[in-house]
């Protein structure tokens, strides 16, 4: 007796085949979905509607149901009436049988649900355990099947986990015998169908080419414009986008507190924070690299963190911003610590030191105060910044620096003497570089420098990380 008849009796599959069969165009690959929940019910529906052959999958035998009758298993617009038009063209039929609908499907999407596991980590018992059925599937089934992840996970589950489980279970090959594709969801409930048809963006990553291009038909209909990432960088994109969106709802609360304690009517200043798609709403400062610094950012997180306070109003998103900056500059103290610990380097040469290129501003620079924990460890400083003119500014400045951070007075003291002429007679005379300004007169000195010579990237240098660049670090990369 096969697999499908051992565990779910010898009419499985039959009903989810024929449908199959009578109604399969030719050119599209026919799916099953497991999980007829919030993002699988969504996309049976909608794929359907563009002409897929469908077959959903839930252990929920009132899922299945809704779903096989055309009715929606979720509120949800528009949901009922896709799936009753897929149901009536006969694109979606749903089944329990797991087993026997991945062997009459050639793609498999996975959306089952992730919960929070008792030690808040990513559950993934039912990722487990669906993996491992596809895989009994696939033991039966010929030719190549492609599994598509659409759950939210952490980094590494679609090969450490649902790969390895569909391997193990069907004793077939990963990129031979079946593919295996992280594409992530960005469906909002109540507008999912829409979103569906219009996403705000299309991410894939695939275990190989015949996957991908797989993928890309499927998706090819809604959005032109894939974009095509390494399997666990689509993984964490999931994860970033909805941590973004959590920090923007609490930041947004946390201004809105503070704004009603100073009888500030906050809308009127989100409306027009919102507006600005130059500096706030946009790319710009999300990029990692070092820390905030210069004559505004810190200050002013002081002073709003100080009149929260001082409100009596309980920000800790706002409040923290300094406490995570710090921990930043402490981390570029560790790895370049850890060089001195290890390879008894002294002598730290910094290429930049003003708080970002094309500017002679020294005022909280974090590299002050990462120069001022090194010195403290006992590191021979040396640094060589274009833009640095010891004239009365400066010395104006090494005031502004001793009320601010006293922690940085002696660098600021001995920075005259501490400056060398050019970027690479600093690179000569250092043990480990430190750059934090991306500009080409560092990438130049950076590439010339002496082989293996330890370098700590502040500042990303190279948008696409060179694969041979011994003793290169970076600080977030
Ligand atoms: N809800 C959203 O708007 C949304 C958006 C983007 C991503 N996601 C992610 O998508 C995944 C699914 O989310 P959801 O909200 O649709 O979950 P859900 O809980 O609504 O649905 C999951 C379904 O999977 C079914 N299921 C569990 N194990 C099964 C198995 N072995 N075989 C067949 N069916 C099984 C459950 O019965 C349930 O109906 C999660 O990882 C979630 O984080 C959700």
């Amino acid at each position: 007796m096969n697999l499908v008849h051992q565990q779910f009796g010898a009419n499985a599959g039959q009903s989810i085949q024929q449908t199959i069969n009578t109604t399969a165009d030719a050119a599209k690959p026919s799916i099953s979905v497991i999980g007829l929940g919030y993002v699988g019910a969504v996309s049976c529906a909608c794929l359907a509607h563009l002409g897929f052959s469908m077959t959903g999958v839930d252990v929920s035998l009132e899922k299945v149901r809704a779903v096989k009758e055309g009715r929606s298993p979720i509120v949800e617009e528009r949901l009922g009436e896709l799936l009753a038009e897929g149901v009536r063209l006969g694109r979606i039929d749903a089944t329990q049988n797991l087993v026997a609908a991945v062997l009459g499907t050639d793609v498999t999407f996975l959306s089952v649900g992730t919960p929070t596991a008792p030690d808040g980590s990513c559950d993934l018992t039912y990722v487990r355990q669906a993996s491992r059925a596809i895989g009994q599937a696939l033991a039966m089934k010929e030719g190549f099947h492609v599994v598509v992840l659409c759950c939210s996970v952490p980094p590494g589950t679609t090969l450490d986990c649902v790969a390895v489980e569909v391997a193990a279970a069907s004793g077939k090959k990963l990129g031979l015998d079946f593919g295996i594709a992280f594409n992530p969801e960005f469906l909002r409930e109540g507008v999912a169908v829409a979103d569906f048809y219009a996403p705000p963006k299309t991410v894939v990553g695939a275990s190989d080419k015949r996957t991908e291009e797989i993928v890309s038909r499927i998706y090819g209909a809604v959005d032109k414009n894939i974009q095509f990432c390494s399997i666990a960088g689509a993984e964490m994109v999931k994860y970033v986008d909805n941590v973004w969106h959590a920090t923007k709802v609490a930041f947004g609360n946390e201004i809105g507190r503070l704004c009603k304690s100073l009888d500030i009517d906050s809308h009127e200043v989100m409306n027009i924070f919102v507006t600005d798609t130059k500096l706030n709403l946009s790319p710009y400062y999300l990029k990692p690299g070092f820390a905030f610094g210069g004559s505004c950012l810190p200050k002013e997180v002081r002073a709003v963190a100080h009149l929260a306070e001082a409100q009596d109003c309980d920000l800790p998103l706002i409040q923290s911003l300094g406490v995570t900056n710090q921990r930043h500059i402490a981390e570029a103290a560790r790895l370049v610590e850890a060089l001195m610990d290890d390879r008894g380097a002294q002598r730290i040469g910094f290429l930049g030191v003003t708080f970002k290129p094309g500017t002679d501003d020294l005022r909280e620079s974090p590299t002050l105060e990462l120069m001022a924990m090194l010195e403290a460890k006992g590191a021979s400083l040396k640094v060589y910044d274009p833009n640095l003119r010891f004239n009365d500014n400066l010395l104006g400045q090494i005031a502004y620096v001793r009320h601010a951070c006293p922690s940085q007075a002696r660098v600021m003291d001995g920075m005259e003497s501490m400056c060398l002429a050019d970027a690479d007679t600093l690179c000569a005379n250092a043990d480990v570089i430190v750059v934090s300004h991306a500009t080409d007169e560092f990438r130049r000195a950076i590439e010339a420098r002496r082989p293996g010579q330890p370098v700590i990237d502040l500042a990303r240098l190279y948008k696409v990380l060179p694969v041979d660049n011994a003793g290169y670090q970076g600080i977030a990369w």
